[in-house]
């Protein structure tokens, strides 16, 4: 959208129906083409929004993935973090809402309610929105960005195993294969999966202070010194004192896959509105590296592993 164009939301949803779609993942919506990613039209319509409206604080840290990434994990992780001083083991928010209601989600929430941005919020905004599509005021105010990726195979098998978890018509489920196509000629949502991660790499190498790249297997190998990492990069580093007692642990406990998906708001509540509700549950599977070779062949594996090298080739980035 250019400047000077209508801003309202019907506008956005009348460009929205002349982009370019892919129906194939036959979930709740087809995708569209937009900016050089593809989206579904609930959230394109926010992230549009939110690039004309969003009023990013210079306060604001983004947290930044592509779907099925480690979006949960470093949600609730930021959460913990940010939240350790003013609440007890036994009042965190995580405890009973799903951590993506815990903060802003970009497409979603400021849309619903703008004036959110004004009081009373965390500092913490969660967006699915490639670097480039980011609003405008978000790097005007010199906003830190954390970005986390995963290795392509098993984000792949997450995502498919996740549409089938948000699919709401009666329709076959969508054979693995016809799914893992479409990921490789970057049809996903906000796919390209490659774009994404170079988008916010390149934007690391430029500016290490303002954005720090985590990857979600580092984060499972060596949890306690990324945590720490985290929490220094978010402004409120743990004291030595604290280590001592243990907070890093606690806050790694209580983000932990099996803590969070055994909370009765996350084994039977909903994210989102009734029209297209999630299960919360559905956020939570096994978290494991290397899970695609249960649901891939060594061939397929190779396919996105060569598609992934040639399209990052020359970035210095590797999986
Ligand atoms: P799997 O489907 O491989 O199990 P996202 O949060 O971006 O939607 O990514 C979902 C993936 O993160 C899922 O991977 C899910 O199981 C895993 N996950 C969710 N919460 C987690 C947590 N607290 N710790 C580790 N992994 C988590």
């Amino acid at each position: 959208v250019e400047n000077g164009s209508p801003k309202t939301p019907g506008t956005f949803k009348e460009i929205i129906s002349t982009l370019p779609t892919e129906n194939g993942w036959n979930v709740f919506q087809h995708l569209c083409f937009y900016q050089g990613f593809w989206c579904f039209p609930l959230h394109l319509e926010g992230g549009m929004f939110a690039q004309h409206h969003f009023k990013a604080q210079p306060t604001d840290v983004l947290l930044c993935s592509a779907p099925k990434t480690g979006t949960t994990w470093l949600k609730a992780l930021s959460v913990a973090i940010v939240t350790r001083n003013c609440v007890d083991e036994s009042n965190s928010p995580l405890l009973n809402k799903v951590p993506h209601d815990c903060i802003m989600f970009l497409e979603k929430d400021f849309i619903e309610n703008p004036t959110q941005t004004d009081q009373g919020r965390l500092p913490l905004v969660a967006t699915h929105l490639p670097y480039t599509a980011l609003p405008k005021s978000v790097l005007d105010a010199g906003c830190k960005l954390v970005y986390i990726c995963r290795d392509p195979k098993d984000a792949f098998v997450s995502l498919w195993h996740f549409a089938k978890g948000i699919k709401v018509n009666n329709n076959p489920n969508l054979p693995i294969d016809v799914a893992f196509q479409l990921y490789c000629k970057g049809r996903s949502n906000f796919g390209p999966y490659w774009d994404h991660v170079l988008g916010y790499w390149k934007a690391s190498q430029e500016n290490p202070e303002k954005v720090l790249f985590m990857r979600y297997e580092d984060l499972l190998r060596d949890t306690i010194p990324q945590v720490k990492k985290l929490a220094e990069f978010l402004g409120q580093p743990f004291s030595s004192k604290e280590e001592k007692y243990g907070a890093v642990e606690k806050i790694i406990r209580l983000c932990s896959l099996e803590n969070l998906s055994n909370l009765e708001v996350n084994k039977t509540g909903k994210y989102g509105n009734a029209d297209i509700g999630i299960n919360n549950n559905v956020y939570f599977r096994k978290g494991k590296i290397g899970d695609w070779k249960n649901y891939l062949t060594p061939e397929m594996g190779e396919q996105l592993d060569n598609v992934m090298e040639e399209r990052l080739s020359g970035s210095g980035f590797t999986f």
